[in-house]
């Protein structure tokens, strides 16, 4: 009896250290901060495609914008060195599956069900719309688009959006800001593309386009992390919080997005 009591004296005791020991796991400040994988040590690897103005653009050889300066804040509070990888939009969430080349990926990607079967999403940090441009003056509705050659980034909602609303000659493009381009010369008729990036674009480069319809899919932007790495975008979660309620985003918003 009297053994037997010990015993069970000694499990409860080890029970009770072992709940202790748990709850001190939970409720320590960053207690999961060690947990997650990295490509490489001390560094977030962040994959972005800079033809994205104000959200991932190039200042010369140097990536700026406002998703960039979000995730350069997150590795900065994560301790992390944080490097941005410029690389092809339609690429970018494979990429991170693949799990050998970025932690994330930070491109204005809109959290959609088809790319949450393959990578995890952070929750959103900005909500916009989709936009139909033409040159200024060239057509007065959308429904005169209908079989019109139709520019948008390939891989993009805005590429899916033109395809289903607008007109069935949809031609992909790998770079967004090259839909411009295109427009501008008169190798398509109009440019599906997010509307911060269409004001934003037009303000800046192409003033003699405009804005036929804005359409108000309220998609939200989202940080892609392998769906192996959860302790990553529990952390990343965390902070984004942290940045909400700081004021941080409001603030970085102010700068990058006017
Ligand atoms: N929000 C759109 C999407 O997720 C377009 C994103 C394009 N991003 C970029 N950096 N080019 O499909």
């Amino acid at each position: 009896m009297k053994r037997m009591k010990a015993t069970k004296i000694a499990a409860l005791a080890a029970a009770l250290m072992l709940a202790l020991g748990l709850m001190v796991g939970c409720s320590g400040d960053n207690s999961s901060d060690g947990d997650y994988k990295l490509i490489q040590d001390g560094k977030l690897t962040v994959a972005a495609s800079c033809d994205f103005p104000p959200f991932e653009t190039l200042d010369g050889d140097t990536p700026t914008g406002y998703g960039i300066a979000v995730i350069q804040e997150v590795a900065n509070r994560l301790g992390l060195e944080c490097e941005i990888k410029n690389t092809t939009f339609d690429t970018i969430v494979p990429a991170v599956a693949g799990g050998e080349q970025f932690d994330v990926g930070v491109s204005s990607i809109t959290i959609d069900p088809e790319r949450e079967e393959q990578v995890d999403f952070s929750d959103p940090y900005y909500i916009a719309d989709q936009s139909i441009v033409v040159r200024a003056g060239s057509y007065a509705s959308v429904e005169e688009l209908e079989g019109k050659t139709i520019a948008a980034q390939s891989g993009t909602t805005g590429y899916d959006y033109a395809l289903e609303n607008v007109s069935d000659d949809v031609v992909g493009y790998t770079e967004a800001t090259a839909c411009f381009a295109a427009l501008q010369s008169g190798n398509c008729e109009a440019v599906a593309i997010d509307l911060p990036v269409s004001e934003s674009m037009i303000a800046q480069a192409y003033p003699d386009c405009e804005i036929l319809e804005r359409v108000a899919t309220g998609e939200e932007y989202g940080i892609a992390i392998n769906k192996d790495n959860t302790a990553l975008t529990e952390a990343i979660n965390k902070i984004l919080a942290e940045m909400e309620e700081d004021g941080t985003l409001e603030k970085l918003e102010a700068e990058y997005l006017g």
